[in-house]
């Protein structure tokens, strides 16, 4: 179980970001008060544009961020004053976060599994069928230098889950992978929440979040502007698909009318 109250995270901005953002701001508010409850056996869809505040709010549940304000609770462990217990229950996947060039797959899964105490035959089983499912075998011994995005994707799906945690925050998680490797990732996703666990993830791609997830939350600059299942979203919206919804809300949204 996954619960955020009031989640609200404001960024000190450098005299580099201010220049690239082209604003005198001093801060950037990138979450505004977003709270959601992500339950077991759920996937949970964080779904909005580029900038909208999902790497960020998911960084803040993953322990990354400290929170401006609000709090997060991850299967009762508050994330600021029990981060490593956390850090336990979790398998988070970032595109920010990048996997030594030097080593290979291989040497990675075993790295991160000794740092879990995970034991070491328990450990070669679950490596067998993260590679066989995600096709690492034909370069499990390879330095990660040469992988290609998608290659890079599959090997830090495969490391994020060694110790087939219960929480699963996974940000863009079918980023820079094929048709064929992006379906193997929702459906291994569908089968771990039907195995009871919890599961969050992060994407703008609508036809992703209307096939992958139980309950989306779109959010917008930062808010929360809308939550439901896909039926109750186009229910609300009165509209056909979730792209339609999403430009509704967007629309309305942006012209300050919500
Ligand atoms: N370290 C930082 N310092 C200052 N501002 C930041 C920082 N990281 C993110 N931001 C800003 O916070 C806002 C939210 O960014 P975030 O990366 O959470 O969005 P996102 O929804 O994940 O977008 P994308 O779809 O592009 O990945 C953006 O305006 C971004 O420019
Ligand atoms: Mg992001």
């Amino acid at each position: 179980m996954i619960e955020i109250r009031d989640l609200t995270k404001i960024y000190k901005l450098s005299n580099k970001r201010k220049i690239e953002l082209k604003t005198k701001d001093t801060h950037k508010v990138a979450v505004n008060e977003v709270s959601l409850t992500a339950r077991p056996g759920e996937i949970y869809g964080l779904l909005g544009p580029n900038g909208a505040g999902k790497t960020t709010t998911l960084r803040c549940v993953a322990t990354l961020l400290k929170p401006t304000k609000g709090s997060i609770s991850v299967c009762g462990f508050d994330t600021v004053k029990n981060g490593k217990e956390v850090r336990n229950k979790i398998g988070f996947l970032t595109n920010e976060i990048k996997l030594d060039p030097n080593f290979s797959p291989d040497y990675m899964f075993d790295f991160f599994g000794g740092l879990h105490g995970i034991d070491p035959e328990t450990l070669a089983g679950r490596k067998e069928v993260l590679f066989e499912k995600f096709g690492i075998n034909e370069f499990r011994n390879k330095k990660i230098e040469e992988f290609s995005t998608g290659m890079k994707q599959k090997a830090g799906i495969a490391v994020s889950l060694v110790h087939d945690p219960e929480v699963i925050i996974f940000d863009e998680p079918t980023n820079g992978l094929d048709i064929i490797t992006a379906r193997v990732v929702t459906d291994f996703l569908k089968e771990l929440r039907d195995s009871g666990k919890t599961i969050i993830v992060s994407t703008h791609i609508m036809s992703e979040a209307e096939k992958l997830c139980d309950r989306i939350g779109l959010i917008i600059d930062g808010k929360k502007v809308v939550e439901g299942t896909l039926p109750e979203i186009l229910a609300g919206e009165q509209a056909e698909d979730l792209e339609d919804a999403f430009f509704k809300v967007y629309k309305r949204t942006t012209q300050g009318n919500d």
